[in-house]
């Protein structure tokens, strides 16, 4: 079943280029229209939708953190990520116009469902991301909008989250073409770079050598850190999660912008820093800064191991290690992100002789409260 790989994890990692394609499949007319034919709320109740809010727990709640970018800057509908347990015991702001959109890998999982039976309590209209199908949560929801990544054997959360994110694209891009406006004409455009990344994640996947030997040297390490902007910053967040579950080393990841406002006085000599490097075209000047960070960590002692593009040669002056990711959009850049980050935590985890498909303390599914 493992399909001549060591672990479930490493075969769900190598499974990801079809995790994200077989997500896009069928999700397109002719000429290239989203149709979204599961999705079964009125294209009326969508159109009058003034806010999102996404509830999930731990790596699905991720994704929606990176769909919080991408959603927003095409639809221009404000995106809120709440964690299924705060969701809950808070008093939140729901009204038939708000979509609550729950991401979950099982469909199972206890706080996500109470979060979504709250939200439906409250009037909203509720729409389940989902890898199980039939599971409890996208019977509860109004709409289910499955990811096809395959069973989902490792605790660890992998092929699950690629699939998650892949779906949040589609989301949006189906309710920026719905809605019209700025990005409307813009949706088959971005579906067509979409359609790109399975090949982007198979050359990431083929270049991982480098990454494998980082990890073995460090299972003496007590410490990472890990630092993203923008889309890269959740990818930092899951990259420490990994990390956490997977290998029991203590990782915080944080927005690269925060450093200053705290983190930087962690950084001593041989701090290991992970950064998630956004492509030189991110708007914003975003790429300068997060090279500047790095600099900056450089000159206080850090080990500086950074994820850039391929051809990003600002980078290379301040960093240790360079782990190449192919160009892509910016928005769509996490779907290659996260795949060394997965495998330097697998493989840190291999080297400790622990358990990478069942890590301590862990349960798949969480179906109590
Ligand atoms: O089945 P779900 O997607 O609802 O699970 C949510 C989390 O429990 C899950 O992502 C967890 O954080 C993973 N172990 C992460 O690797």
């Amino acid at each position: 079943e493992k399909g001549g790989y060591d672990t479930f994890m490493e075969k769900e990692i190598f499974d990801q280029p079809d995790a994200v394609r077989d997500t896009l499949l069928g999700r397109t007319d002719e000429a290239g229209r989203l149709t979204l034919d599961e999705i079964r709320i009125s294209e009326e109740d969508l159109k009058a939708i003034d806010r999102i809010t996404i509830v999930a727990c731990g790596t699905a709640a991720y994704a929606g953190m990176v769909a919080k970018y991408a959603i927003e800057h095409w639809t221009r509908i404000p995106v809120e990520v709440s964690l299924a347990h705060e969701f809950r015991y808070c008093d939140p702001i729901v009204s038939e116009r708000t979509l609550v959109v729950s991401i979950s890998q099982s469909g199972e999982t206890m706080d996500t469902l109470m979060a979504v039976k709250h939200a439906k309590e409250l009037g909203a209209r509720t729409l389940s991301i989902c890898n199980t199908h039939g599971a409890t949560i996208p019977r509860e929801s109004d709409a289910v909008l499955y990811t096809h990544a395959g069973p989902e054997i490792a605790v660890a959360s992998t092929k699950a989250f690629l699939a998650q994110i892949t779906a949040c694209y589609i989301l949006g891009l189906y309710l920026a073409q719905l809605r019209g406006g700025t990005y409307a004409d813009d949706a088959a455009k971005v579906m067509g770079e979409l359609q790109e990344m399975p090949a982007k994640i198979e050359e990431v996947l083929g270049h991982l050598e480098r990454t494998r030997e980082i990890a073995r040297f460090m299972a003496d390490t007590r410490s990472v850190l890990f630092l993203g902007r923008n889309v890269g910053y959740p990818i930092a967040m899951e990259g420490a999660l990994k990390l956490k579950e997977l290998a029991y080393i203590h990782a915080e990841g944080f927005a690269a912008g925060e450093l200053k406002h705290g983190p930087i006085a962690l950084i001593d000599a041989g701090q290991p820093v992970f950064i998630v490097v956004p492509g030189p075209d991110t708007p914003h000047g975003l790429h300068g800064k997060v090279v500047s960070n790095i600099q900056e960590i450089r000159a206080r002692g850090a080990r500086t191991l950074v994820i850039a593009e391929e051809g990003d040669e600002a980078v290379v002056p301040f960093a240790d290690e360079v782990i190449r990711i192919p160009k892509s959009a910016p928005l769509l850049a996490p779907l290659l992100a996260i795949v060394p980050l997965q495998v330097f935590s697998l493989e840190l985890s291999t080297a400790k002789g622990l358990d990478v498909d069942q890590p301590r303390n862990l349960a798949k599914s969480v179906t109590v409260e």
